[in-house]
């Protein structure tokens, strides 16, 4: 008997005594019930796009050096990121953080086969766009009329119409338009939000001709069940692979609702370094889920991205040093990089 017995590691469980076939047996059950079940309808691979310089910097009080953004960035694009929100050619007296969009995207080491999106909200945000050479763009509309007028200062209808603008004068420069949807899952100011009005915005922005729309999550109050509502209310209107989630972690529910998402045929995913992040007009919202831990379930799960974890805790690890600020991701707390 004593053979088969076994003392398993030492602390607080030195002296448990297991049964070692049957630790083994159980063992190999949970993966291949895993491998059965949660990862029956998954994708094999996902695209994360990185919106740590954009939605990570913005609620930044303190002004961030340029060169900062700049090498966080290239950090990203080296640990093998695919998609990386650069910055947002917002008005500077709404975010001052983002003050520097032009030097950033000049600055910044395009690495081929990245791409650099940044948000523009108007055609002026959109001109200024081209000129400092970006090739791709997002506009960002609301599910929630009070967090469209809070953020962008016009209704969702009027947003639309602004939208609309940019997106005739991407099509004709050939610049390819993201569009997001906040406040999908919960809204700050109007609290629950129906999915019916979650999957108009999305069909209205998906018929102008964004490539793909981003399902945003803005104060992180979604939970799997609402997330599976919703996404089934947008499905019906646009394509799952034109559709992205975008999760903030505020109530710890981002990589819960991710998953629901990836069973639910989504294969995209947007996620900030270190989790950093909130929005500046949506109180209480906390960063955005942290990549790393994107990644290492994703990595768990067998599915590919492309990315390399250990030099994308580097990258957070600087971000971290560099605002003086500890982590949000739970694997870099875990790997001891802060
Ligand atoms: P407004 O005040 O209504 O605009 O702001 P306006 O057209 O009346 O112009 C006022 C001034 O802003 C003028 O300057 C314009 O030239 C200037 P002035 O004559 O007073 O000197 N202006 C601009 N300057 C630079 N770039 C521009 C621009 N447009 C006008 N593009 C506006 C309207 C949309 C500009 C403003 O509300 C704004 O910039 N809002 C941005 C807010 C923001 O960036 N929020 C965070 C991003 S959204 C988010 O985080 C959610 C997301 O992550 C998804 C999720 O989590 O759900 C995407
Ligand atoms: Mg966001």
């Amino acid at each position: 008997m004593a053979a088969i017995m076994m003392r398993v590691g030492a602390g607080p469980f030195a002296s448990v005594r297991v049964y070692q076939p049957i630790l083994r047996s159980v063992a190999v059950a949970a993966l291949r019930a895993v491998s059965l079940s949660a990862t029956q309808s998954l994708p094999e691979r996902v695209k994360i796009v990185e919106v740590g310089p954009r939605d990570g910097l913005q609620n930044e009080k303190t002004v961030v050096a340029t060169e900062v953004k700049i090498r966080l960035i290239d950090m990203l694009s080296e640990a093998g990121l695919p998609v990386i929100e650069a910055t947002s050619f917002v008005s500077p007296k709404w975010v001052p953080q983002m003050a520097d969009q032009g030097e950033v995207m000049r600055g910044l080491h395009k690495k081929p086969g990245v791409n650099y999106p940044v948000l523009t909200p108007n055609l002026k945000g959109f001109h200024a766009a081209l000129k400092a050479g970006a090739k791709e763009v997002a506009i960002f509309g609301a599910a929630s009329e009070l967090f469209s007028k809070k953020n962008i200062n016009c209704s969702v209808e009027e947003s639309l119409v602004r939208f609309e603008e940019v997106i005739k004068a991407a099509k004709q420069e050939g610049i390819p338009v993201r569009g997001y949807v906040s406040c999908v899952l919960g809204c700050p100011y109007e609290g629950k939000v129906s999915p019916n009005k979650v999957a108009e915005v999305a069909k209205r922005l998906y018929s102008m001709g964004c490539y793909e729309i981003s399902l945003g999550d803005t104060i992180g109050v979604g939970t799997p069940g609402g997330m599976v509502d919703m996404l089934n209310a947008v499905k019906k209107e646009v394509p799952v692979e034109a559709l992205a989630v975008h999760c903030h972690d505020t109530y710890g529910q981002a990589l819960a609702n991710i998953l629901v998402a990836l069973q639910n045929g989504i294969s995209v995913v947007d996620s900030s370094v270190a989790g950093l992040g909130g929005c500046p007009y949506a109180q209480g919202a906390s960063g955005n889920v942290a990549t790393e831990d994107v990644v290492y379930m994703l990595n768990g799960l067998g599915i590919h991205t492309g990315v390399d974890l250990p030099k994308l805790l580097d990258a957070g690890s600087y971000i971290c040093r560099s605002l003086n600020r500890r982590t949000n991701s739970k694997v870099a707390q875990a790997s001891c990089k802060l």
